[in-house]
C-alpha cells in the first residue's frame, strides 16, 4: 500500500464504525476526504442513517455533494462521534498536532463537543514528541497579529505567516483569521504550550489537541493498527 492507500484503509476503517442514528463530525484534510467519500458510499448503498456537521467549507461541500445530510449546533448539543486526520499524532497520550489543512478551529470546536474522538492517519504521522520538524498552526486575529507573533515568539516558537499558494495574500481561514505556523523544538510538555497559547492576547485557537483522540486508526503497509489512548 503506497501512502495514499494507506490513508484509505485507515478511513475506511473508521467509516465501519458509524452506525444508523449517529451525529458524525467530519474531519478536513485528504484522510478526512477519504472518510467522506467512504460515509457517503454507505449512505447512498446501505441507506445509512446519519447526520453530520463538517469541520470546514471543504468538508461541507464534499458531503453536501454525495447527499449526507448536516445539521448546525443550533439544533445539536453532541456530537456521537467525529472522525478526523493528524500532522502528527503521539502513541500513548495520543495528543497531537493539527491544523496545517487551516481547519483547526472548527475541528477543535468540533472534538471539543463529541463523545468520542477518532484520528485517521498514515504511520508517517506516529512522533515520539511532537513538535519538531512540523510547526504548530496558531490561527490568530488579523489585527495587530505582528504582536501576537512576538508573544509566541517569547513562548520559544518561530512564527511564520501562513500564505496562500499562487497568491500574494495571507491565507484566510474559514472563520476569516490569519494563521501563524509556528516551529517550537520537539515538545516535552505540549499540554503547557498549549495552555500557554490559550491564554496569549490575540490568539484565537491552537492546533495542540491535548486529550481529546480517544483512538488512532494508523496504517502502514501491512494493514490498519488501533491506538488507544493510555
Ligand atoms: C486540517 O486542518 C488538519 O488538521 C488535518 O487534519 C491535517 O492537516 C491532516 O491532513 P492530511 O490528512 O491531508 O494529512
Amino acid at each position: 500500500m503506497d501512502q495514499d492507500q494507506q490513508r484509505q484503509a485507515a478511513a475506511e476503517a473508521a467509516a465501519s464504525l458509524v452506525e444508523n442514528g449517529m451525529v458524525v463530525g467530519l474531519g478536513t484534510g485528504s484522510t478526512a476526504a477519504h472518510f467522506i467519500a467512504a460515509l457517503i458510499r454507505r449512505v447512498r448503498d446501505e441507506g445509512l442513517d446519519i447526520t453530520a456537521i463538517p469541520t470546514s467549507v471543504r468538508s461541507e461541500q464534499q458531503a453536501r455533494a454525495g447527499g449526507i445530510r448536516l445539521v448546525t449546533f443550533a439544533t445539536v448539543k453532541q456530537v456521537d462521534l467525529t472522525v478526523d486526520g493528524a500532522d502528527q499524532i503521539q502513541p500513548g497520550t495520543l495528543d497531537l498536532v493539527k491544523g496545517l489543512g487551516g481547519a483547526l478551529l472548527r475541528e477543535k470546536i468540533v472534538a471539543a463537543t463529541s463523545r468520542r474522538l477518532v484520528i485517521i492517519a498514515d504511520a508517517s504521522k506516529l512522533v515520539e514528541r511532537l513538535g519538531g520538524k512540523v510547526p504548530v498552526p496558531v490561527e490568530v486575529i488579523p489585527f495587530g497579529w505582528e504582536t501576537t507573533a512576538t508573544r509566541i515568539a517569547a513562548l520559544g516558537g518561530v512564527p511564520v505567516l501562513r500564505w496562500g499558494k499562487d497568491s500574494d495574500q495571507p491565507v484566510r481561514t474559514d472563520g476569516g483569521n490569519l494563521i501563524l505556523d509556528c516551529a517550537f523544538p520537539p515538545l516535552d510538555d505540549p499540554a503547557g504550550l498549549e495552555k500557554a497559547l490559550s491564554q496569549t492576547v490575540g490568539v484565537v485557537e491552537n492546533g495542540l489537541f491535548i486529550g481529546l483522540a480517544d483512538t488512532a486508526l494508523v496504517a502502514d503497509a501491512k494493514g490498519v493498527m488501533t491506538l488507544t489512548r493510555t
